[in-house]
């Protein structure tokens, strides 16, 4: 599943630049190999110090600015231009639980806002107490994915937003006609589909629906020190934090993980060296081709450390066993000692960016209309 080509480029850069590196450098090949383990009686501080030292931040800079990008303020769509109006409905609808048949769950039921997004449970807890059979991924900054959903079967965060209202283990509403009588019921909504949608003939539509929550969703991104240090920033990572960025590149996690999010810019089968127990067959439920088999979205490293339990079925409670699993699964490595993961969980954390907490204030709900509809437990 790697792509030979790009395997070949990562290796070239990491060569390159050990070449070139500065007289205070090992060069960087060097620094892959497994650091000695502390003797009885021995300093483990200076073990570290002497085998493992923090590359320049200049020159990880270089590194980095190769695969990664800082993230956009927005992430702006050609199809669906962010309005001020937009963005206030799609934020109301996105707290709504009346758009679930028993009034108990709203988008952010499962994406927490305050949360990074997440549930921080396994699998999602929706209609009737239901689970899911995926962990909810975060919505900050997956508006910039290549697609959504962890196995691509939806092309934007437009029309991702249509599918959880009529999922019968999420908000369960019986169909999207269903869901637009409970919207049309509740009068406040009328005012706020026509100032978003001002061109439309009929704007309570729900195509608008999904236009209005990805508009909000294309708002929800978190810049992070990583950011200041791509934008040049050199003092904004630590030295375990450079050392980490290093080993990330040197150990191949960047096949994967690459761009503004560090992932979601392509599908990869996970268990890409040695067979992944999992009973999700991923990517291949769309496609039914074979090859697709236990193929899923790349996850975007962004926030990473706030997002657990980790992978599609939620089944790594930490960073260090997604960590551990992925040098195992995914890559040639097979392992890492105590120090290199513990500068990797270093790097990692730079990920975690700032939530506007302004842009996430949850709205007054307009009130319900004599037409609106009970909740129904069934
Ligand atoms: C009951 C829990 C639940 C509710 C309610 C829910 N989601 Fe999700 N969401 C999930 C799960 C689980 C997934 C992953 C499912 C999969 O990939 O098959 C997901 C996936 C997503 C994704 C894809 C992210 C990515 O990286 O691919 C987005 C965006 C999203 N949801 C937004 C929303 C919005 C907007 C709403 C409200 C309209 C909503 N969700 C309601 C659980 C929920
Ligand atoms: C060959 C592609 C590939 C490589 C190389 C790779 N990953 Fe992954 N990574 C994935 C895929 C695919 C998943 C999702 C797997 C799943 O959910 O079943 C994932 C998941 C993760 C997760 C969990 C994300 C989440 O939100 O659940 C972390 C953390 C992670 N990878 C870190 C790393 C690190 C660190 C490295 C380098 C040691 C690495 N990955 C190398 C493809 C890769």
């Amino acid at each position: 599943m790697i792509a030979r080509a790009s395997l070949l480029g990562v290796g070239l850069v990491a060569l390159a630049l050990g070449q070139s590196a500065c007289d205070d450098q090992e060069p960087a090949r060097a620094r892959l190999a497994p650091a000695p383990k502390a003797g009885a009686g021995g300093d483990a501080e200076v073990v570290k110090k002497a085998s493992r030292p923090a590359p320049s931040a200049d020159q990880v800079q270089l590194l980095a600015k190769r695969f990664f990008a800082p993230l956009p303020a927005r992430a702006e769509s050609a199809t669906n231009p962010i309005t001020e109006a937009k963005v206030a409905l799609g934020r109301t609808l996105y707290y709504d639980p009346r758009l679930s048949k028993n009034h108990d769950v709203s988008c952010n039921t499962c994406h927490l806002l305050d949360k990074y997004g997440v549930d921080g449970t396994p699998v999602s807890v929706g209609h009737k107490k239901q689970n899911g059979d995926r962990n909810a991924p975060t919505v900050y900054n997956a508006a910039l994915h290549f697609t959504q959903f962890w196995d691509g079967r939806e092309p934007d965060v437009e029309a991702q937003a249509k599918g959880p209202l009529i999922n019968p283990v999420e908000m369960a509403m019986a169909d999207h006609n269903a869901v637009m009588k409970t919207i049309k019921s509740i009068p406040g909504y009328a005012e706020m589909f026509k100032a978003a949608f001002p061109e439309a003939k009929d704007p309570m539509t729900i195509d608008n629906f999904g236009l209005a929550v990805g508009a909000f969703e294309r708002g929800l991104i978190t810049p992070a020190p990583f950011d200041k240090f791509l934008q040049g920033d050199s003092k904004a990572l630590s030295k375990d934090a450079l050392r980490g960025l290093q080993l990330f590149v040197d150990a191949q996690c960047v096949t994967c993980h690459v761009g503004a999010t560090l992932g979601g810019t392509q599908f990869q089968k996970i268990g890409n060296l040695k067979d992944y127990p999992t009973e999700d067959e991923g990517r291949f439920k769309v496609t039914n081709n074979e090859a697709d088999k236990k193929v899923f979205k790349v996850p975007s490293l962004r926030n990473i450390a706030k997002t657990a339990p980790y992978f599609h079925d939620g089944s790594k409670a930490t960073l260090t066993d997604a960590i551990n699993t992925m040098a195992e699964y995914q890559t040639v490595k097979g392992s890492f000692t105590d120090e290199e993961r513990a500068d990797l969980i270093a790097f990692l954390d730079t990920l975690t960016g700032e939530i506007d907490q302004e842009y996430i204030k949850q709205p007054p709900l307009p009130e319900s209309g004599p037409n609106t509809p009970k909740p129904d437990p069934t």
